[in-house]
């Protein structure tokens, strides 16, 4: 008990650091995410934000630019941007995975429906993007119209990767790329652009970003398996049940007898599950090291992040984010 300054952690260092700013971002998400003509949208928005979330792009976003000298205000609007677009994906996630729980509450999709769901999704999708227009750069817009292109595409490479045991690693590489760590890239490169940093610092932001983003889905797949839900606020053991060939079921179907493979075909590929099956499969994650293994890239994706700080200015903000690359690995929420 007491005083543990080593028990800080990162995200919390940095979000200390940005408090100021978050909080005006915070503000424009909330005038932003309203609607007068249609009292749907701010009761899913209100539902779904006021549950929180770690708000960890918008802040990446912050202190990329805050890295790189900017001092003016465009910061905010593209951070409020990067939420947005980012819970706009939450909302479309939740129909298609059928998931009942996030943030610890009841997902949009169980507590309104499916329609109300995708609806608002579309709409803040939209709203994000009257916020970069905002900003008067079309680099920046550039740079998030792609990143939304791409998460779009890797949900939708998942769901061909998914029930299919010949999904192998660089498939789920593609995926995570896409639906992930698109926009963790996007977030830390448009920091550096608003700020005008040079080619050199945007590069390695961009590929801090995509390290990081693959770090954090990769972790946020063993938490799938392994993780609390009162810790996470989502359900455990949602991607066995939707079948998805995450990291450590390809690792353990890559080592599977033929008795573990017929299990893996017909609890993911035929969808037969029964009662007892999520156990099953934990066990054979565990007998064949697929979490540790899995673990360790997830350890080697953060020390590819950190290694981008070299090229970028010292600076305290330079520490969070290196310390926040141990965070997403480390995390339990
Ligand atoms: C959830 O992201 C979606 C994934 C990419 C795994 P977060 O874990 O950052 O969600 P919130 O915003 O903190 O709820
Ligand atoms: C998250 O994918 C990626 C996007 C929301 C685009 P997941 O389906 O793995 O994330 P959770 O576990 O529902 O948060
Ligand atoms: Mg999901
Ligand atoms: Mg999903």
């Amino acid at each position: 008990m007491g005083l543990d300054h080593a028990a800080t952690k990162p995200h919390e260092a940095l979000a200390a650091h940005l408090e100021a700013k978050m909080r005006d971002v915070n503000a424009l998400i909330r005038d932003r995410m309203a609607s007068r003509h249609a009292p749907r949208i701010p009761q899913v928005t209100a539902h779904l934000v006021e549950a929180g979330g770690k708000r960890l792009r918008p802040m990446l976003t912050l202190a990329a630019a805050d890295l790189c000298g900017y001092d003016g205000t465009f910061d905010v609007h593209l951070a409020a941007t990067v939420e947005f677009i980012h819970t706009a994906t939450l909302l479309h996630d939740d129909v298609v995975d059928e998931s009942a729980q996030r943030r610890g509450r009841p997902t949009a999709n169980l507590l309104f429906d499916n329609k109300s769901s995708v609806l608002t999704g579309d709409y803040l999708f939209a709203r994000a993007f009257q916020l970069m227009v905002e900003t008067g750069s079309l680099r920046v817009l550039d740079i998030l119209a792609n990143a939304s292109a791409t998460i779009a595409e890797g949900e939708v490479l998942q769901l061909t990767a998914a029930r299919n045991l010949k999904t192998d690693e660089a498939i789920y590489l593609q995926v995570v790329r896409g639906k992930t760590a698109a926009l963790f890239s996007a977030a830390t490169e448009v920091g550096g652009v608003i700020a005008g940093a040079d080619q050199a610092q945007i590069g390695a932001l961009f590929s801090y970003g995509d390290a990081l983003g693959i770090a954090f889905q990769i972790v946020d797949d063993l938490l799938d398996y392994q993780g609390d839900t009162k810790a996470t606020g989502k359900n455990v053991g949602d991607d066995f049940r939707e079948r998805k060939l995450t990291l450590p079921v390809i690792k353990a179907v890559a080592a599977a007898t033929e008795s573990e493979r017929a299990f893996w075909a017909r609890t993911i590929e035929k969808g037969d599950q029964r009662d007892g099956d999520l156990e099953e499969a934990l066990h054979l994650l565990d007998k064949h090291g697929a979490l540790d293994a899995t673990r360790q890239d997830a350890l080697s994706w953060s020390a590819k992040a950190r290694a981008q700080m070299a090229a970028l200015p010292d600076h305290p903000v330079r520490d969070m984010l290196d310390d926040l690359a141990d965070y997403v690995v480390a995390r339990v929420t």
